[in-house]
């Protein structure tokens, strides 16, 4: 019998959350190179004018030629914008501050929420084909957020495990269903993940018990636990999985992309 190996579209996922400092850019950059690790080719779009994803995976801003405001508003091609990283098939196209001006630029534009869409049809240019897109949302539900949303095909909420986790949680879904029903019906949640989980903190423990009740399946099996080594390595502009592997951090990042994989395939 002849093999199928199918011709799949590389899956989109935007990780999104309005709340500042709840993990996005670190499950961005280690979600990604766990992914890579397991055989997939990953492009992150760091979407944020603060460009941590690009700094976190070691590309100086004075090296970012073209970013990912190009993209938005200047129609560069995501090929010309996308830079191979140190590691290996994880790809990233960076940002600058000069992001923070594309929803001014975008204005008047009326098919601004469709530029970052727009540019991901393109993206068969890239030197390898791309398994997994990872969009790192910046902490605000803008522009930019929406352009990743309608991007996507699905939404990857991390959850800071703190009191106030849930609050602002409605606003999220609520944005995601309005994308749902005008720019892109096909957007999923991917899931939400708990991220900084102190086992020993009985307020840790109690948003995942609100979370799963509330939001049952939809979240994650692997929670992503409060790891002194996640927070290190950006500062050696590497992914935990590169500057700690057995990390607990690195080996929970590696059990979200196996969640993640295994419920691919199952769809598939
Ligand atoms: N599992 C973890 N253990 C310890 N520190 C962590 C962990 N995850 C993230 N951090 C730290 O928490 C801070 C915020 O994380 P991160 O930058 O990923 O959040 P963010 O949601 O992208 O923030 P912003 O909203 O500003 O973009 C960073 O200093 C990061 O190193
Ligand atoms: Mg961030």
């Amino acid at each position: 019998m002849p093999e199928f190996t199918p011709t799949s579209k590389p899956r989109v996922i935007a990780i999104a959350n309005q709340k500042g400092g709840v993990g996005k850019t670190t499950t961005t950059i280690n979600l990604g190179t766990a992914l890579t690790m397991r055989g997939k080719t990953v492009l992150i779009i760091d979407l944020d004018p603060q460009g941590n994803a690009s700094t976190g995976l070691g590309m100086a801003p004075e090296t970012r030629s073209l970013t990912t405001y190009d993209l938005l508003v200047e129609n560069a091609a995501i090929a010309d914008v996308s830079r191979e990283t140190s590691v290996e098939n994880l790809f990233l196209a960076p940002a600058t501050t000069d992001l923070s001006s594309a929803d001014i630029e975008l204005m008047s534009n009326s098919r601004r929420v469709f530029r970052l869409r727009a540019a991901l049809t393109q993206l068969n240019a890239l030197p390898k084909r791309v398994d997994y897109v990872l969009v790192d949302c910046p902490p605000s539900l803008n522009l930019l957020t929406v352009n990743a949303m309608v991007a996507a095909d699905s939404v990857l909420v991390p959850l800071q495990s703190e009191f106030f986790a849930l609050e602002g949680l409605s606003q999220l879904l609520l944005s995601v269903r309005e994308v749902r029903e005008t720019a892109n019906p096909k957007l999923r949640i991917e899931g939400i993940v708990l991220t900084m989980y102190d086992r020993r903190n009985n307020l840790s423990r109690q948003v995942e018990e609100d979370a799963r009740e509330n939001l049952g399946e939809l979240v994650f099996k692997t929670i992503i636990p409060r790891n002194v080594r996640v927070s290190e390595a950006p500062s050696f502009a590497m992914p935990v999985l590169r500057y700690d592997p057995s990390s607990q951090g690195s080996q929970a990042y590696l059990g979200l992309a196996d969640e993640i994989l295994e419920r691919h395939e199952l769809v598939a």
